[in-house]
């Protein structure tokens, strides 16, 4: 089932011996990308039903932003903020307006967006809700994932991110997701300033809240003063085939983390938006990174953006999401418990008695030519750049077909 050449094997080998392990990967060694399509080393084409954890919405290697990136490398690349330079400026007024926010702090990864909220939060609490100094407190949802740095872990209720690596930061407490009642309760508490969530789960298998939570979390964080940050770095910029998955709820939070797909998979920028009276607590060398801002993120980020917005990205998720779900539905496979998601971010639920049987499942996918990975457990998510077509979305679910019977042999 597993097939893997010598050339691919000496790959395998080199990362088995030099690299650290905190990877499990699928046994596949890519070279090469360019929109849909990967292509391995011994030359063999796949569909990506991953697109990089939804970075790479625009599709791989788009050309507008690989072009950019080419034409901003040539000329200047990294400032610092100890200088200005000739396009922060022009792309924090580009992304504001795009997402209508009066700023925005540049940053890198997604998890380094999630701890610049965190750090805004609790400013604001203390200089602004009137929170005693060092009482702040977030609240998450249970099943959240932002991330491995030690404020993620802390917030985190899955073992194989926190096991053995406390102690952890205090003032985070939890909820279960979805549930707006155990939130207010949690809201009781006058030294709560903020409300981190993910408008759907994607790393928990891509859980959607029922609808309303949104629009209830939201009334609740009004009603309480207290802060609604959406992670939306993997649920937005398309993804689930509105701009941001909040808008599907009509709600606006207070505060906007951004990142994976604002680049298009070319290199890591995140980004935090929010309102003066949230941003201007934080003074001069309170908080920054040396590559947040740098002018080839701010180039790459606004043709990024463009794109997505030019190619009408949202558009066609939100209707190939459907034709993806419709398609798996009409297999009728025993093999799969439940279709989810909304958009372009779905997950299937897999039947089987053998707790390995996902993980086999992408195996024998990767054999038929397209590449998926379990998040947790028993599901697997089904999320390709957003620019797929109605024929490679039937071509894939031939592939999942062609897989489901062979499950049945191996198993
Ligand atoms: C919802 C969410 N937030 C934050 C992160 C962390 O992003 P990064 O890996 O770029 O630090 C992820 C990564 O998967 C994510 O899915």
């Amino acid at each position: 089932m597993n097939m893997i050449s010598s050339n691919t094997a000496k790959y395998l080998a080199l990362e088995d011996q030099y690299g650290a392990h905190n990877y499990h990967p699928i046994p596949v060694v890519l070279n090469k990308g360019e929109g849909v399509y990967l292509w391995d080393v011994d030359g063999k084409k796949y569909i990506d039903f991953l697109s990089g954890y939804s970075a790479v919405n625009q599709g791989h290697c788009h050309p507008k932003i690989i072009n950019t990136l080419i034409e901003q490398a040539q000329k200047l690349t990294l400032t610092s903020r100890a200088f200005h330079n000739n396009l922060l400026g022009e792309y924090e007024q580009f992304i504001t307006s795009y997402f209508g926010y009066q700023k925005v702090l540049p940053m890198n990864t997604g998890v380094e967006g999630g701890e610049t909220a965190i750090k805004l939060a609790r400013r604001w609490a203390y200089t602004q809700k009137g929170i005693e100094e060092n009482k702040a407190k977030v609240i998450f949802a249970e099943g959240n994932f932002w991330g491995r740095t030690l404020a993620a872990i802390s917030s985190s209720t899955d073992p194989s991110s926190y096991h053995q690596f406390g102690p952890f930061m205090p003032g985070f407490e939890l909820v279960p997701y979805n549930d707006t009642i155990a939130l207010e309760k949690a809201f009781q508490d006058k030294n709560v300033c903020a409300f981190m969530v993910e408008p759907i789960q994607g790393e928990a298998g891509v859980v959607i809240p029922d609808e309303g939570y949104l629009q209830k979390v939201r009334a609740l964080c009004t009603e309480y003063n207290v802060l609604f940050i959406a992670d939306e770095i993997q649920t937005g910029l398309a993804r689930t085939g509105k701009m941001l998955a909040c808008d599907h709820e009509h709600v606006r939070p207070d505060i906007l983390i951004l990142g994976k797909a604002l680049s298009g998979g070319v290199l890591p920028i995140s980004a935090v938006l929010a309102d003066d009276y949230i941003m201007m607590n934080i003074k001069p060398g309170e908080h920054g990174s040396t590559y947040g801002g740098n002018p080839l993120a701010c180039a790459v980020a606004i043709s990024a953006l463009t794109v997505l917005k030019e190619e009408h990205m949202a558009e066609n998720a939100n209707s190939m999401g459907q034709l993806l779900r419709d398609e798996l539905a009409k297999l009728h496979s025993p093999f799969i418990k439940t279709i989810r998601g909304k958009g372009l971010l779905n997950a299937i639920v897999i039947n089987h008695p053998n707790p390995e049987a996902a993980w086999d499942f992408c195996l024998i996918l990767k054999e038929k030519g397209l590449l998926a990975k379990p998040t947790h457990g028993d599901k697997i998510r089904f999320a390709p750049p957003l620019l797929i077509t109605k024929e490679q979305i039937i071509e894939s679910v031939q592939k999942i077909e062609a897989a489901l019977q062979e499950l049945n042999q191996v198993t």
